[in-house]
């Protein structure tokens, strides 16, 4: 499916923001989005020139605001519309572009669609969430709302039990089940056209596009993905028409059902059978120094859904995110700067999650805080500098969002930028590296040319028209190496000690990474 492309998405770095915690200006604890504004120019310095931000519209915060309450509104604690309008010029003005965070499947119960619906009387609600027509009768596999409605029915959530389910249809409805709508149905239609609405009335107000949230959960009982595939290619046409320079970026990790829906990019996550979690996150990742991870897997994974999408779509391999533990509550050090060595020569748009650029700790032991669980503790206060509450905020400590990593050397971004030795700064020569070269940018090809079961180093090329960078990698702790007739003919990156090209070996020195160019043959 052919589809508009923005094209600052091509060299787009992206920088996440879970705007609760980022920085807080007015003293209540919680960040806002002046504190946001006021962090732009680290951000660019970075060499980050695009944000993605988590939910800021008004929301009870049952789910950190995953569960919206009014799509058309900016969260009070967060400012005005006015204000993230704001954001997004001040953005602009710095050449840096802004996701808002859409959230199609599901709204708070506490939003007035779901108070209409929930009356006994038909209204131009009644169809807007997924309702069985009987209270005795629950949505299957599902999960429900029931016994609250003065409406006899029980309705299907997509998540928490707070967040019922947007009705978009069914693939198949069974005829059986009357209440089963199907796509074409006016309900499910209706649906789809507020949330185009939504759409629309953020990216006129100056946003560059949306990260979507559970994007392959829509159409129910769509076990291909075929109905929510086809649901997002009828917004794939209105985005085309009225504003082809919105980047879509799926929450799916599924990158062959994503985009063909017309995504321009997916995530693989820690969720489903990517083996996102063998690099980064289980007892003995890939990247750890111990050397008893196994990458092979997941480059099986990658090469089949590379292949499935058609090399054109991008697929993204984020630092982290608010749903995972944070990188650094599993490997440390220089182990961290040979796991950004990797994030930051892979196709795909790189997503930094805030704080994993200066090694900011999982919280271990937080109570659960807007519906985090163990997700609380990756989402703890950015750590500015050694002053009060890390500089996030002015507040009392105790009226912080969530509490500070206790930790008496939690590394700081005052610390981070002076240290000439830190992650923060081999993070930024990284970025700087990428953004010199097409071959390493999101579009550039990738060739994989070792990665062996149980075995260290990893390696791949990366291609464009006219370059050829071969990239190596040795997180582990012992010196590795590889048979390859590969000469290089220039040192873009290194850290560590130097590897070696000799009689068709290259050899890696422990814990080590490089770029080179090679020649074209
Ligand atoms: C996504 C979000 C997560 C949220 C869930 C429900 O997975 O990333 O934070 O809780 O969807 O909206
Ligand atoms: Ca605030």
């Amino acid at each position: 499916m052919s589809k508009k492309q923005p094209k600052w998405l091509d060299d787009a770095i992206f920088y996440e923001i879970y705007p609760q915690s980022f920085c807080d200006t007015n003293g209540d604890g919680i960040g806002d989005f002046n504190g946001i504004i006021s962090k732009l120019g680290y951000i660019k310095e970075l060499g980050c020139n695009a944000i993605w931000m988590n939910p800021c519209f008004e929301s009870p915060f049952g789910d950190a605001g995953y569960d919206v309450s009014d799509y058309y509104k900016a969260a009070p604690r967060y400012g005005t519309n006015d204000d993230l309008k704001r954001l997004f010029d001040e953005a602009h003005k710095l050449g840096m572009h802004v996701l808002l965070d859409l959230v199609p499947g599901h709204t708070s119960w506490e939003h007035k669609w779901f108070k209409e619906s929930m009356k006994a009387e038909r209204n131009e609600f009644t169809d807007r969430y997924v309702w069985t027509d009987s209270i005795w009768e629950e949505p299957e596999g599902m999960g429900c709302i029931r016994g609250i409605s003065e409406r006899d029915g029980s309705c299907a959530v997509n998540f928490f039990t707070h967040q019922p389910a947007l009705n978009y249809g069914f693939y198949r409805p069974d005829p059986e089940k009357k209440w089963q709508q199907s796509v074409d149905d006016e309900g499910p239609k209706a649906t789809l056209e507020e949330l185009k609405n939504i759409m629309r009335f953020w990216l006129k107000n100056g946003c560059d596009g949306f990260r979507v949230d559970m994007a392959g959960s829509l159409v129910k009982h769509d076990e291909d993905g075929k109905g929510t595939i086809k649901l997002w290619q009828n917004v794939r046409e209105f985005l085309d028409n009225e504003f082809p320079e919105a980047a879509m970026v799926s929450e799916w990790g599924e990158p062959d059902k994503s985009i063909q829906g017309g995504f321009h990019m997916d995530f693989l996550l820690h969720f489903g059978p990517s083996h996102y979690n063998d690099l980064f996150r289980c007892p003995e990742p890939f990247f750890s120094s111990r050397g008893k991870g196994d990458a092979y897997e997941f480059v099986e994974k990658y090469k089949e859904n590379y292949e499935k999408s058609d090399k054109k779509g991008l697929i993204c391999i984020p630092s982290g995110n608010h749903d995972m533990d944070r990188l650094a509550r599993h490997i440390h050090g220089d182990e961290l700067k040979v796991a950004f060595a990797f994030l930051l020569s892979v196709p795909g748009a790189p997503f930094i999650y805030y704080g994993d650029e200066i090694g900011m700790n999982y919280v271990e032991n937080l109570a659960s805080v807007e519906g985090g669980y163990g997700r609380t503790g990756s989402r703890s206060p950015m750590q500015w500098n050694s002053g009060k509450n890390a500089g996030f905020s002015t507040a009392e400590e105790d009226k912080l969002y969530i509490k500070l990593d206790p930790d008496m050397n939690r590394p700081n971004v005052e610390k981070a930028v002076s240290d000439k030795g830190s992650l923060y700064n081999e993070i930024k020569k990284l970025i700087s590296v990428r953004q010199s070269y097409e071959a390493l940018k999101s579009k550039g090809g990738i060739e994989f040319i070792y990665a062996e079961k149980n075995k260290y180093p990893l390696a791949f090329l990366r291609t464009s028209d006219s370059e050829k960078i071969l990239v190596v990698i040795n997180p582990s702790g012992r010196e590795a190496s590889f048979e390859s007739g590969l000469v290089p003919a220039e040192v873009l990156y290194n850290f560590g000690e130097k590897i070696t090209f000799e009689n068709g070996k290259i050899t890696v020195p422990p814990v080590s990474a490089g770029y080179y160019k090679v020649n074209n043959e």
